[in-house]
């Protein structure tokens, strides 16, 4: 950290099943112990603590809940349990189709927050209340004209090949908007932010746009180098990521050309598989 100190860490670590296969999930849940630790000692006395962490429901929804009794250990205060919904889902007939992504929201301290909107519009009228002596409606007293981000996204796009933000190869991919969302509400421009899990390099894209600084790494020197290529993309061309390319155009030949092989295949379900640029 160079004696710095972040107001703000994004963390979205692997899942169990990607990184511990078998090993269950007392043992992934000790990992993450460790890195809960060292976000600890890196963040600034009133911080903020943003996890995306995996419920998988053919597997007792872990690792959520033993994750969440792990962080009981730790003097981190939890303050929103956010779920945000994804456009496709995974799921089989006889099921709930499994549509969401889970957030949790924990400070350290008593740090910043402000509040954030969406784009969609306010259009229930009529929650009266009476104002210096003033019946006032609801829109009247509103600060904005949208609807405030609750803890329950549902306008926030999962990303595709389609869009623009794409990352070919990165399977894990966030929604840069998610991330912005986080920055904005939990910290201030020139504020340190850190991401311990890169992977496209989502989290330094945001801070780079919102104007903060960022700190990430990831274990992975491909991802590494994917998430230094997509920084200098937006640097380059103000692009935010190579939607139906790949980071190594220079080097590789074009998506269609390419054969991709899917690696950390999970067991059960139908979840997303790493894609390995040979
Ligand atoms: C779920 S992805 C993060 C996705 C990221 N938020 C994004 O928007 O692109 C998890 C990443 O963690 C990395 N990783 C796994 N184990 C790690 C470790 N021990 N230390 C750092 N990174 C690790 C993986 O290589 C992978 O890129």
């Amino acid at each position: 950290m160079g004696g710095d100190q972040a107001k703000l860490a994004v963390h979205d670590p692997p899942y169990n099943l990607v990184a511990f296969q078998e090993r269950g999930v007392s043992e992934y849940i000790n990992w993450c112990r460790k890195w809960i630790q060292n976000s600890w000692h890196c963040l600034a006395e009133n911080s903020a603590l943003y996890i995306w962490i995996g419920a998988d429901q053919n597997d007792n929804f872990q690792p959520l809940p033993d994750f969440m009794i792990m962080m009981r250990d730790f003097e981190f205060t939890p303050r929103s349990f956010i779920t945000m919904r994804n456009q496709r889902g995974y799921g089989t007939q006889r099921n709930w189709m499994a549509v969401r992504q889970e957030l949790l929201y924990y400070v350290k301290g008593s740090p910043h927050f402000e509040v954030q909107y969406t784009d969609i519009p306010k259009i229930l009228r009529g929650y009266y209340k009476t104002v210096n002596g003033q019946k006032t409606e609801n829109l009247e007293r509103s600060k904005s004209d949208s609807i405030r981000a609750g803890n329950v996204w549902v306008d926030i796009q999962q990303v595709f090949y389609r869009m623009e933000e794409n990352v070919s190869g990165c399977y894990a991919q966030k929604p840069l908007k998610s991330i912005e969302r986080i920055i904005k509400a939990s910290s201030l421009p020139r504020d340190l932010v850190l991401d311990f899990f890169a992977h496209s390099g989502t989290t330094l894209l945001a801070s780079e746009i919102q104007k903060r600084r960022c700190f990430t790494i990831d274990i992975d020197p491909v991802y590494c180098e994917i998430t230094i290529r997509r920084l200098e993309l937006f640097r380059q061309k103000g692009k935010i990521g190579w939607q139906n390319g790949h980071p190594f155009e220079r080097e590789l030949p074009p998506n269609n050309e390419l054969q991709l092989t899917p690696t950390n295949e999970p067991k059960k379900g139908n979840q997303p598989v790493q894609a390995r640029l040979l």
